[in-house]
């Protein structure tokens, strides 16, 4: 299981933020695109370097550029579209891709009612974002999903997750590198998470 805890300061004090119940949607909208802006710098660690020449004002340098490695960042819908703007103020040459799931109220099944994605998919690191990670259910749903598109190198990054969340989706994935600000406690019998910061759509959209 590979989990990465990224608590930074400015990173908990910005999910301190978005927990509080008197925080607006448009403060809460900014929050969220400036946390997930320091998460994606955290998820993009590793990306490959590669030393080019460059002139400086003073002479000629190997510096360490970006070797070209392609990203794909795919939001779940629709809580993941919130963290998402912040990522590509960081790496706007992205693609981006979108998975839309929802579950059957009886089955209890996800089930897929949009999904776009780029057509090299199996070239790119994919970056699967959504800010809760709850049961894991959708999450993993979404991974199988872009699996089957063809991504072999998958990170998935939240804000906040339950542990169930974690054990689910590293049981079925255990290939997929997980990225939070912080695990919770755990899930209620309503699958929120507590202490969580409540529906994340619809405190992104103010839909409630
Ligand atoms: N989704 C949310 O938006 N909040 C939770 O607490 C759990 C799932």
């Amino acid at each position: 299981m590979s989990v990465t805890i990224v608590n930074h300061p400015l990173v908990l004090h910005k999910l301190s933020i978005l927990r509080k119940r008197g925080t607006s949607t448009a403060k809460f909208r900014e929050v969220a695109r400036e946390i997930s802006l320091l998460m994606a710098y955290e998820v993009l660690r590793e990306l490959p370097m590669e030393l080019v020449s460059i002139e400086t004002p003073l002479e000629t340098m190997e510096a360490p550029m970006l070797a070209g490695k392609k990203l794909c960042f795919v939001p779940i819908l629709r809580a993941g579209n919130g963290i998402l703007d912040g990522m590509l103020d960081l790496v706007p040459s992205a693609r981006v891709g979108h998975i839309g799931l929802y579950r059957d109220p009886e089955t209890l099944i996800p089930v897929e009612y949009y999904v776009k994605l780029p057509d090299d998919l199996a070239e790119r690191l994919v970056i699967m974002v959504d800010p809760m990670l709850a049961t894991g259910h959708s999450a993993s749903a979404a991974v199988a999903r872009i699996k089957q598109a063809g991504a072999t190198q998958i990170r998935f990054v939240c804000l906040l997750a339950a542990p169930e969340g974690i054990a689910a989706l590293t049981d079925e994935h255990p290939d997929v590198q997980i990225f939070t600000a912080a695990i919770d406690r755990e899930l209620d019998a309503h699958s929120y998470i507590r202490p969580g910061l409540g529906d994340a759509g619809d405190r992104l959209f103010g839909t409630k």
